[in-house]
């Protein structure tokens, strides 16, 4: 199984919220021995951060714990780390090139268009309300189904 970074701006909303639901999923189909997951933001600006409490509250209405999580920004290194690094909207992918070394292994892409061939973004919550959020988890949540049925 390939590893798989989420990246988003932050890091304390839409990538973890998917490494979240991606690490439960891949825990129920009782792989997560076999594959590294991570999430990491294209800024520094919230590093060492938990996940934003309306990010935290919406997993927990789910059963899922993203509290442990803490930001942290993308690195040269994670081209060399991950087979997969996907990006959840098209300014993030713009953003890469702050840190993507100029040969590298890792696979690129926009996370919607890697999972079903749509080129579209997962919309930043983080100025908007708590539905956002319910709408990042509603988006997030049968794209990750559909990744791990892809990665298997
Ligand atoms: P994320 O959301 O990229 O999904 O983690 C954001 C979090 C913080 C900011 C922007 C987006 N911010 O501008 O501080």
């Amino acid at each position: 199984m390939p590893s798989v970074l989420f990246v988003c701006l932050g890091n304390i909303c839409r990538s973890p919220m998917a490494e979240g639901i991606f690490r439960h999923l891949v825990a129920e189909a009782g792989l997560d021995d076999t594959l590294k997951i991570d999430s990491a933001g294209n800024s520094a600006m919230h590093e060492g951060e938990a996940p934003n409490p309306r990010a935290i509250s919406v997993m927990r209405e789910h059963g899922i714990d993203i509290t442990g999580q803490r930001s942290r920004p993308l690195t040269s290194q994670d081209f060399d780390d991950f087979d997969l690094i996907l990006c959840m909207d098209e300014g993030n992918i713009k953003r890469l090139d702050r840190v993507e070394p100029e040969n590298h292994n890792a696979t690129v892409d926009l996370f919607l268009n890697h999972v079903n061939g749509t080129r579209e973004d997962v919309p930043d919550p983080y100025y908007g309300h708590i539905s956002d959020y319910n709408a990042t988890y509603a988006r997030l949540y049968p794209a990750l189904q559909a990744l791990l049925e892809k990665l298997r």
